[in-house]
């Protein structure tokens, strides 16, 4: 293929990218979008501030628009993210206990039926571990109504739309390490208790190295019976900024349970990470050393 989405397909996987809507009138931005790309993300439109901005009052005007574009220009979407302790709306953020245990059950269920049908995969659970070396959960108030509340989410994310893969996604999971092996245990749970998880997101935010182990944690977690999927690539700008894109690529073509790979944002000015110019192409759309490393490890 001569295009990473058509590579990508050649190979039964796909390639995605995070969408701002506000950037679908963009030619240059629209351009790459649709030539390269098969998989498409809401960047923000479909976290809980944005699709549940009053309780009980739902808007999906953008999340609608990023699954109209999709389906205009043949591609799936990854529903980004049903439950996070970030983008909050903020009538949930000074809520706790049962009140918003509930609260955010009927949000997974709305949400979820809304887009039913239309959706690859959800991220129903974004970043509930921690960092550094306890291998726990991450402190919040969704944690804060216990322990099972992930699990609480899948199945109802799984009673909302059946067809989805649901996915938990984090960061900093990228390797083999505490917080990485925390996920791993929590999945290893889930399916020998049958809950809903069929998908582990890698949301790879990546610095000037990436993890010698990088693979074989993906592997790992194949192994329990999920699919992975790279779910919010970008590395800093550097020397070695190609060659860790293509080694993330080649890890994922390694391993037959990793349906595709997402970068998060189109060119480096789309980039949530500013001056790290962390993307495929540049400001002007032109492709980057980055892009043809890509393309040729697909
Ligand atoms: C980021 C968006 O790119 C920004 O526009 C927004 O201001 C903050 O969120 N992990 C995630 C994504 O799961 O949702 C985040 O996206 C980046 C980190």
């Amino acid at each position: 293929g001569t295009t990473l989405r058509a590579a990508a397909a050649e190979k039964g996987r796909y390639f995605g990218a995070a969408v701002a809507t506000g950037k679908l009138s963009t030619s240059t931005y629209t351009t790459i979008l649709n030539r390269e790309f098969n998989s498409i993300v809401a960047e923000n439109e479909m976290k809980w501030d944005a699709t549940e901005p009053q309780q009980g009052r739902f808007s999906y005007t953008g999340g609608d628009r990023i699954v109209s574009h999709a389906q205009a220009n043949g591609m799936s979407v990854r529903g980004h993210a049903l439950l996070w302790h970030q983008q909050e709306p903020g009538w949930a953020q000074g809520m706790s206990g049962s009140a918003l245990r509930s609260a955010m059950i009927n949000h997974v269920t709305q949400v979820a039926t809304h887009f039913r049908g239309k959706i690859y995969a959800w991220d129903v659970v974004n970043e509930a571990f921690a960092d550094g070396g306890s291998g726990g959960r991450r402190d919040s108030n969704l944690q804060r109504t216990g322990n099972d509340w992930i699990e609480a989410a899948f199945r109802a994310a799984r009673a909302a739309d059946p067809g989805a893969k649901l996915c938990y996604n984090d960061y900093n999971t990228d390797g083999v390490n505490a917080k990485s092996t925390g996920v791993y245990n929590m999945v290893r749970d889930f399916k020998s208790r049958g809950v809903p998880i069929d998908c582990v997101g890698f949301q790879s935010h990546l610095g000037t190295t990436i993890p010698g182990d990088y693979q074989a944690n993906l592997k790992r977690f194949a192994d329990l019976g999920v699919e992975v999927q790279i779910t919010e690539l970008d590395v800093m700008t550097g020397g070695n900024q190609a060659n860790i894109f293509g080694t993330v690529t080649r890890s994922c073509m390694a391993i037959p349970q990793c349906a595709g790979i997402t970068v998060w944002g189109v060119r480096d000015c789309d980039s949530w990470r500013g001056s790290d110019n962390a993307l495929l192409f540049d400001c002007n759309g032109n492709k980057k050393p980055a892009y043809d490393s890509v393309l040729n490890a697909l």
